[in-house]
């Protein structure tokens, strides 16, 4: 007799975003043992295959869950009043410049223990986990200290812990100078290369190194000592480049086999050349170009026609981008950016995990792990076009529902 097991999962007559586009009709979706084990169309219902498989879910969109490729989830503290200052026409690099911007909020940080840093953070997390997200990065580069970033990372570490998700962590160290290293720029990213990166290893706090390489942080020369180091101790490698100006911290990344640039604004067309030769994903972070009411706009054409791979992602952070809602950044893209709605959930799933160095995630494919999301709407561009919290039925975490409405 053959064994029925409770943990086959079927899900029926659902439009499949599959990570990539729309599956043409409706499909089922079997799902055991944490994977995509049939997916099929709901026309040909294969009896067989779903026996002893529970009915999970029917109707609806069901997409890869989202990942949020950029985040600077934990820190303490916020800048309304830098909002309010901006909006009264100071520019962030000003305000950055007199000592506020992200070094308030290293100020605020570092003044947190970690139970504080994961109390205001969860929220935060939370927020992402009811609008579909799956996996997410976590960046440090708010304690800039070693002490003060290895608490960020064993932060980000535990909130992943706590909630049914995955989270990858990055050390920022080179995010800003702190004001103990003023005027000592290369003595703060040798103690980010000689100490904090080797301590953030030692401890396994840390897959992936960024900088933020610009006129207000860090320049190539000193970034690359960064990539240097990272490439030695085999971490991944990112970065903040082309934001507010055109240094080269792009193709700079890639040289070194980056898997992503984010932002990238003022990316030029040799960079984007040098990002499709190395595999270098562009991370578009549209909040932040909202927020700041940035005008140049990145090279989306270029981008297109060198086949380089765009991620959309929150950069969920308390300056640039306080925004915690994945399908909002979605509408950002396309409203923003012109990224077609199929481009927009692509970056968000796809190519989102690619820029973590995961492109098994996703990705709806047979053999696949499950990290679903099914959403009460009629068709994937919907999760683009209307900005609209709630409308997350289920979300599947390694094949199990975590989130139901
Ligand atoms: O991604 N560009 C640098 N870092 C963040 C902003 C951080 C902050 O302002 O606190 C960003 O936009
Ligand atoms: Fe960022």
């Amino acid at each position: 007799m053959r064994m029925h097991s409770t943990s086959k999962q079927l899900w029926r007559d659902v439009q499949v975003f599959d990570g990539l586009a729309q599956l043409d009709e409706a499909m089922n979706v079997l799902v055991e043992d944490g994977c995509i084990a049939g997916l099929w169309p709901s026309s040909a219902f294969d009896e067989a295959l779903a026996q002893g498989a529970v009915e999970a879910g029917r109707g609806g969109v069901m997409t890869p869950g989202l990942v949020d490729c950029h985040t600077h989830l934990v820190h303490a503290g916020d800048r309304a009043g830098e909002f309010e200052q901006r909006l009264e026409g100071v520019s962030y690099e000003t305000i950055a410049r007199n000592g506020g911007g992200i070094i308030s909020s290293v100020r605020a940080t570092r003044a947190a223990s970690e139970d504080d840093l994961i109390a205001a953070s969860l929220p935060r997390l939370d927020a992402l986990l009811a609008d579909g997200v799956t996996t997410l990065e976590i960046k440090s580069g708010y304690g800039l200290t070693v002490a003060d970033e290895l608490k960020m990372l064993r932060v980000a570490r535990r909130i992943g812990e706590l909630r049914p998700v995955r989270v990858l962590t990055t050390l920022l160290g080179a995010h800003a100078l702190p004001p103990e290293y003023a005027g000592r720029a290369d003595d703060y990213v040798s103690l980010v290369c000689d100490e904090m990166i080797p301590a953030a290893v030692a401890e396994g706090l840390a897959d992936a190194v960024d900088v933020f390489c610009e006129g207000i942080a860090f320049s190539p020369a000193q970034c690359e000592r960064v990539f240097q180091a990272a490439q030695h101790h085999g971490l991944a490698i990112k970065a903040h480049a082309e934001q507010l100006s055109n240094l080269g911290g792009s193709a700079l990344a890639a040289r070194y086999g980056a898997l992503s640039a984010d932002h990238i604004e003022y990316l030029d067309e040799a960079g984007v050349r040098a990002m499709a030769e190395a595999g270098t994903v562009a991370v578009l972070l549209p909040g932040a170009f909202h927020v700041l009411r940035e005008t140049q706009l990145p090279p989306i054409e270029l981008l297109r026609h060198y086949g380089v791979p765009m991620a959309v992602a929150s950069d969920a952070n308390p300056g640039t981008s306080p925004i915690c809602m994945p399908t909002l950044m979605a509408n950002l893209a396309c409203t923003l950016f012109r990224l077609t709605p199929r481009e927009a959930l692509a970056g968000m799933t796809t190519h989102g995990a690619r820029a973590l160095g995961l492109p098994d995630l996703g990705r709806i494919a047979v053999g696949g792990p499950a990290d679903l999301c099914l959403w009460d709407i009629q068709q994937p561009a919907e999760l683009a076009y209307a900005v609209q919290a709630g409308r997350l039925r289920q979300r599947v975490f390694n094949g199990a529902i975590t989130y139901a409405r």
